[in-house]
């Protein structure tokens, strides 16, 4: 009786010990893919916020960046409506303070420049602001 006890009680103790294994084991693999995934939306982040979504001159990204240039952003209002100038530099030519890439303009809008350009990033989202950055290079490359 008193051995069968025993035997019992290692019994328990063997199979708590494995039953603790598999438990950290999921533990760690679970923790494991979380770092994945907070590793691929950060990268999605970055990519988002040096590339733009949109094919060089795609007309839709355009015609919404336009729409944004002279409404809800005010762009104009400082730049001119067709981007020739005012309180703020043409942007219908090509010549660039802060440089005409895509990367440059998106720059520009989303974090503003000394001179008095005011940043865009809390009033647009990010795609918004790609499609502000597709209307200003269109309006150099027609020139
Ligand atoms: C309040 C007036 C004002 C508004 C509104 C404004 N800008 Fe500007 N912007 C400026 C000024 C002034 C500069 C020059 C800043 C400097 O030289 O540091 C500038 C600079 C820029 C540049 C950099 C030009 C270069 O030569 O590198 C770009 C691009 C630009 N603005 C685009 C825009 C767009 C697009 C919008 C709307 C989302 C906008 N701006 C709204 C005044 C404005």
């Amino acid at each position: 009786m008193a051995l069968r006890e025993r035997y019992t009680t290692v019994t328990i103790f063997v199979l708590s010990l494995l039953l603790a294994a598999v438990v950290l084991f999921q533990l760690s693999l679970a923790a494991g893919s979380e770092d994945t995934q907070t590793g691929g939306a950060e990268a999605e982040a970055e990519a988002s916020a040096s590339e733009s979504p949109f094919e060089e001159g795609d007309p839709e990204a355009i015609e919404a960046g336009q729409a944004l240039y002279v409404g809800e952003l005010g762009c104009a209002g400082c730049h001119g409506q067709d981007g020739g100038g005012g309180i703020g530099p043409a942007l219908n030519d090509d010549q660039w303070v802060y440089g005409g890439e895509a990367a440059d303009i998106h720059e520009t809008l989303v974090n503003g420049r000394p001179n008095g350009m005011p940043a865009f990033a809390d009033a647009a989202d990010d795609e918004q602001l790609w499609q502000v950055v597709a209307f200003v290079q269109s309006l150099s490359a027609s020139e």
